[in-house]
């Protein structure tokens, strides 16, 4: 079954293809151990970067796919329907760290970074959120001070996915001064690696959902970052973080509608009704808006509310769906014999990560009234 818009293009349908054929074959036999265990199985990324699945928008220079938005969505759909967990990876390093290097970052930081993860060498991440800092990002309090040709951070970071494995954490912190504080326009965007010194993993999160993908607590004691792992201007790293966050929630999306369609596709098998059900779900409305957006983003149009409408409408779909479809199973759907409490379990934290369902609300409604 395939929810994707159609027709799909040739090379969409290959990618397609390609994703499902893997995900079948080297994610689902595993996805209800994994969950079980809390383990993240690190031959993943090896062969999501051999299939190119870690480089899907970028350009084919940087070893990338080179492919456009839906085409990357219509892959982590097929992902997520197998495992969220793995989408969750899969989404993160493509829509966030590694676009922003490509957006904002100098040639020479490029050429460091991008070829690598695109392979899968080099796992990316993105440390946004602190312990007092979650849905009003701009409160945060890491703070980057200039010594000679380096920034030295201190702080803690948290609900890092992948922070405990990747090479390449995009991390936002101040640049600004105390008593001279300039609010969002006061922090810089750093790329930074696990061995640099002062750089700690802390507390891993012990989840509801997505539990085979790690989620972890990083701090930061007078961390030397070397001046040239500034992403672009100093000022400007909330407003990368939020462009990207445009992309990233384009990813959250696409992970929630295969989560729905693995629920939909399991409760279909289980009831035997599936014209009865297939009637009551409306995903098909979260999928043509999500591909709209990623159309109007492959079309360089602002994608700030589009993205927030696809995400809200996707997670809340999936939700919807997931618990529906426990219900049909009835105490079945309660127990870990079948997939589908996993798959309400997943589903939650698709209203929760990248900006909650009541953020995206505000940025839709503040699009609304003009403030775009
Ligand atoms: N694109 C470009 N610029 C943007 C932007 C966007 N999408 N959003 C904001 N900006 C700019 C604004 O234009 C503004 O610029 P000016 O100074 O020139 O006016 C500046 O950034 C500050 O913007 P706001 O005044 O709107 O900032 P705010 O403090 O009011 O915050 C918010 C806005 C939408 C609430 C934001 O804080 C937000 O999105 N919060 C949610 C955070 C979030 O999504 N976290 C995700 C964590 S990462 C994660 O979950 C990844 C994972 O591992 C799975």
């Amino acid at each position: 079954m395939s929810w994707a818009l159609h027709p799909l293009t040739e090379e969409q349908t290959e990618v397609q293809k390609l994703a499902r054929d893997f995900a079948r074959a080297e994610i689902a036999p595993h996805s209800a151990e994994w969950d079980q265990k809390a383990y993240f199985e690190p031959s993943l990324v090896k062969k999501l970067g051999e299939l190119g699945f870690l480089g899907m928008m970028l350009p084919e220079a940087y070893d990338g796919l080179g492919t456009d938005t839906g085409t990357y969505l219509i892959a982590l759909e097929e992902i997520a329907a197998a495992d969220a967990s793995v989408a969750v990876l899969m989404s993160v390093h493509n829509s966030l760290p590694t676009q922003m290097i490509l957006r904002y970052g100098s040639d020479a930081q490029k050429d460091r970074f991008l070829r690598k993860m695109a392979r899968g060498e080099i796992l990316g991440a993105f440390a946004l959120s602190e312990p007092d800092a979650g849905s009003d990002a701009s409160a945060l309090a890491t703070q980057a001070v200039k010594d000679g040709n380096s920034w030295i951070l201190n702080g803690t970071k948290s609900w890092v996915t992948n922070g405990n494995t990747a090479g390449a954490i995009l991390t936002m912190a101040r640049t600004d001064r105390t008593g001279a504080r300039r609010g969002a326009r006061g922090i810089g965007a750093f790329i930074i690696s696990p061995d640099l010194p002062g750089f700690k993993v802390g507390k891993k999160e012990d989840k509801l959902g997505l539990r085979a993908s790690p989620t972890v607590q990083l701090t930061f004691d007078n961390m030397r970052v070397p001046a040239d792992n500034l992403l672009g201007d100093e000022t400007e790293g909330f407003v990368y973080a939020m462009q990207s966050l445009d992309n990233g929630r384009l990813g959250i999306a696409a992970q929630a509608i295969g989560i729905a369609r693995s629920a939909l596709e399991h409760s279909v098998v289980y009831a035997g009704e599936r014209k009865q059900f297939g009637k009551a779900i409306k995903e098909f409305e979260a999928i043509q808006l999500l591909h709209a957006a990623a159309a109007a983003k492959d079309r360089g149009q602002n994608i700030r509310q589009f993205s927030s409408m696809a995400k809200l409408m996707a997670s809340e779909t999936a939700m919807w769906v997931t618990t529906q479809a426990v219900q049909i199973f009835g105490g079945y759907g309660y127990v870990k014999d079948y997939p589908v409490e996993r798959l309400m379990r997943d589903a939650k934290v698709t209203e929760i990560y990248e900006g909650t369902s009541e953020i995206q609300r505000i940025v839709i409604a503040r699009a609304l009234y003009g403030h775009t």
